[in-house]
């Protein structure tokens, strides 16, 4: 069917990459203003370091401007809780064909995948948590023509075929609505939006942190609404805000920009980060193992032991190594 292979173009290498530009991004920009910042003020500069403190209270962001403290109320209860260290496989890359991996957890397609699927990995046990992006417009999903143009912001850089979206717009949140219907209809015990974290991106549409934030709380009620639960992709500046409303993080390469300690806020609570590492780098997608040193950085942090971690290619492909 066409949609593999579209979705064998298109589908997998954004996830990575994207993470990767952005935390380019971070490093280039980041780093030099958080050295400004250091030198001028001669304050701590730790702007995520402060979230790991205290022994589960509400920590506030440090330095987070437009971060707002979290809301107290106003959260929905998810029917399916899974702890810290709950074990975990992702696949994007084409319709699940490996079911093999002894894993608590799938992270598959929302749309690549079908009903049966689902239910298969349910039968034998599993949980099942269903991909789509839910801040970017990709052209090639089967609601496409349901997006407005004046809905759409700027291409993610170096990806055709993708923008992102007004995520505050009524008529984008009518989408989702139906997406999310689409995941219950097929089962899904989760979901797993992507591309949350388009304020921290040049998207062409004026995205802050608040309308994240307040775009996750909706999404995740919505989704508690049908039974689902959802995790909160990236995006570890508006954890503070939205952590009481998500059941888990899904994370990139947080041991490689050594920013774990930000996600560390979710394992605290014994809600899981599931944590992908990409040793082999943008390029490389086999199914070699990884040196024992790559492997070392990957799987060894401050806290690691409650962390969710898996070895993947960056095409997020059936192969897999943990810790
Ligand atoms: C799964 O599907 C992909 C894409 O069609 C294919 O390359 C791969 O060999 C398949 N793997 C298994 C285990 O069937
Ligand atoms: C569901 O997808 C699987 C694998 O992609 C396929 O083999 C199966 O025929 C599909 N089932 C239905 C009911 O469409
Ligand atoms: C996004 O949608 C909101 C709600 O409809 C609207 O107020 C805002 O102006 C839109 N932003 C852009 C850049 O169009
Ligand atoms: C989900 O299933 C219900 C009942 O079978 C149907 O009315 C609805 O259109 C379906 N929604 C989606 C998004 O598939
Ligand atoms: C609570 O969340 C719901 C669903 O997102 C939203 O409709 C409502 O406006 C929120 N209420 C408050 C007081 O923030
Ligand atoms: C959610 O699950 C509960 C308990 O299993 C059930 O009673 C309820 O009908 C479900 N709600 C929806 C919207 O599926
Ligand atoms: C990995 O092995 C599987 C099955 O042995 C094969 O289908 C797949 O093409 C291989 N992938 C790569 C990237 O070599
Ligand atoms: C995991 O979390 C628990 C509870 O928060 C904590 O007591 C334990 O030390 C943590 N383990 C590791 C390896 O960090």
């Amino acid at each position: 069917m066409e949609p593999v292979e579209e979705a064998a173009l298109k589908g997998p290498t954004p996830r990575g990459w994207r993470a990767w530009t952005m935390k380019k991004k971070l490093i280039m920009f980041g780093g030099i203003l958080a050295g400004i910042i250091a030198l001028a003020i001669g304050l701590g500069v730790g702007l995520g370091v402060g979230l790991g403190g205290g022994g589960g209270g509400e920590d506030e962001e440090g330095g987070g401007e437009t971060t707002t403290p979290p809301t107290s109320g106003n959260y929905t209860s998810a029917k399916w809780n899974p702890t810290a260290g709950t074990t975990w496989q992702i696949e994007l890359l084409y319709p699940l064909n490996d079911t093999s991996v002894d894993v608590d957890v799938y992270d598959i397609d929302l749309f690549d995948n079908n009903r049966s699927t689902i239910t298969a990995l349910q039968d034998a046990g599993r949980k099942v948590i269903c991909y789509f992006s839910a801040g970017s417009y990709e052209n090639w999903r089967p609601d496409k023509d349901d997006f407005k143009k004046a809905d759409l912001g700027s291409n993610l850089d170096g990806w055709p075929g993708e923008k992102w979206i007004n995520i505050s717009s009524p008529s984008i949140r009518s989408i989702m609505l139906g997406r999310l219907d689409l995941a219950k209809n097929k089962s899904c015990d989760g979901i797993d939006p992507d591309n949350v974290d388009g304020y921290d991106n040049s998207n062409g549409l004026g995205l802050t942190q608040a309308d994240s934030i307040n775009y996750m709380n909706w999404m995740a009620n919505e989704a508690h609404a049908r039974n689902m639960s959802i995790g909160l992709k990236n995006a570890g500046a508006i954890i503070p805000s939205v952590i009481n409303n998500m059941q888990w993080s899904v994370n990139e390469q947080c041991a490689e920009y050594e920013e774990c300690d930000t996600y560390a806020a979710f394992t605290q609570k014994n809600k899981p980060v599931f944590h992908i590492e990409y040793p082999k780098g943008d390029d490389t997608n086999n199914n070699l193992s990884v040196s024992s040193s790559e492997k070392e950085s990957a799987c060894t942090f401050t806290g690691s032991g409650n962390f969710s971690t898996v070895i993947k290619n960056m095409d997020l492909d059936n192969w897999i190594e943990t810790c």
